[in-house]
C-alpha cells in the first residue's frame, strides 16, 4: 500500500525535521520504498541531518533547468530524497502553478514505484506552501511540544488545514518529552482543548523524549535511528511509524501527491 504522511507543527524549531528523517529509516523497516520531499522551500535542511549534500533540488526545478525526476536521488541509507534548496535559491514565495507543478512532476515519478512511503517535511506554521503540500497526503502528523505557544499554533494549523480541507483525522505526536507518561499527558490536554473548538479526531501516535543523543545526533548529521537502531528512542519512531499507518486517511477532491495511483 503506497501513502503519503505530512510531518507538520505550528511553530518551528519543535523536531519536525529530526521526526520526518527518523521516520523515513523507521519506515524503511516496513515499506519498500520510502522518499522524503522536503518543502520547507528555501529552508530545507533534511539533508543536512542525512549528512548529504544534494547536487539538485526543487529550486533547480523551480527555475526549469530540471524535471522532478532528475533531482531526486537515493541517499546513503537507501532514502530517496527531494530537498527543497536553500535560502540562496529565490523559492520562498511560489505561486500555485509552480506548487502544482512540483506535485505532478512527483506523482509522475512515485507511478514507477510500488509499495511507497511518502513523507513530506511541511514548513512550519499554516501559509499557502504549508496547507497545499499537507492537503496533498493522505495523513498530516502534527508535531507538538509542552509549550504554550506550540499548542496555540497547532490548534490554528489544524483549523486553518480543516477549513480549507475538511481534513477530520490528525496524527499527533510529541517531542521533547520525560516519558511517554508525560507525552499522553500532553497530548489529553491538547485534545481536550481541541475538541473544545473543532470537530475534528485526534490520534496519539507517540512521543520522542528530550534527548542529549537526538541532538548530538543532529550535530554528527547521523540520524539515531541510523547510529543506535537498538535505543529506546529508535524504537519509539518504528512504534510511531507503525501507529501512523493505522491510522484512518484523509480525502478530499483536490490534487494529491498519489492521486494517478490511487485511481489505477
Ligand atoms: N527529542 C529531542 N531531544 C533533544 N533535542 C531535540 C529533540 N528534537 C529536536 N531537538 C532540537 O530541536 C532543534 C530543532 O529541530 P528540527 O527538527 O530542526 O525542528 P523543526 O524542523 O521543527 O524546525 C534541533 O536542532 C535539536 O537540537
Ligand atoms: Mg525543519
Amino acid at each position: 500500500m503506497s501513502d503519503s504522511i505530512a510531518i507538520t507543527s505550528g511553530k518551528g524549531g519543535v523536531g519536525k525535521t529530526t521526526f520526518a528523517v527518523n521516520l523515513c529509516i523507521a519506515f524503511k523497516k516496513i515499506s519498500k520504498e520510502v522518499f522524503l520531499l522536503d518543502t520547507d522551500l528555501g529552508m530545507a535542511n533534511s539533508h543536512v541531518l542525512l549528512g548529504d549534500n544534494p547536487t539538485y533540488t526543487l529550486a533547480d526545478v523551480l527555475s526549469g533547468s530540471k524535471s522532478v525526476s532528475e533531482v531526486i536521488y537515493k541517499n546513503k541509507y537507501g532514502v530517496n530524497l527531494i530537498s527543497g534548496g536553500t535560502a540562496s535559491n529565490n523559492v520562498l514565495n511560489i505561486e500555485n502553478k509552480s506548487r502544482y507543478s512540483i506535485l505532478n512532476g512527483i506523482e509522475n515519478h512515485l507511478l514507477n514505484f510500488n509499495s511507497l512511503k511518502l513523507i513530506v517535511d511541511i514548513a512550519a506554521g499554516a501559509d499557502d506552501n504549508a496547507l497545499i503540500f499537507s492537503m496533498a497526503c493522505d495523513r498530516v502528523v502534527v508535531v507538538i511540544v509542552g509549550e504554550p505557544t506550540s499548542f496555540i499554533d497547532s490548534y490554528a494549523l489544524i483549523k486553518a488545514l480543516f477549513a480549507k480541507s475538511s481534513f477530520k483525522n490528525y496524527c499527533i505526536a510529541v517531542n521533547q518529552v520525560d516519558d511517554d507518561k508525560h507525552g499522553k499527558d500532553l497530548f489529553k490536554k491538547f485534545q481536550s482543548i481541541t475538541s473544545k473548538f473543532l470537530d475534528v479526531n485526534l490520534y496519539y501516535v507517540g512521543s520522542i523524549k528530550n534527548s542529549k543523543k537526538v541532538s548530538k545526533s543532529i550535530i554528527d548529521r547521523e540520524p539515531i535511528t541510523i547510529s543506535e537502531p537498538k535505543s529506546e528512542i529508535s524504537q519509539n519512531f518504528l512504534k510511531i511509524a507503525k501507529n501512523i499507518t493505522e491510522t484512518p486517511t484523509n480525502e478530499w477532491g483536490g490534487l494529491t501527491f498519489l492521486s494517478q495511483k490511487k485511481r489505477a
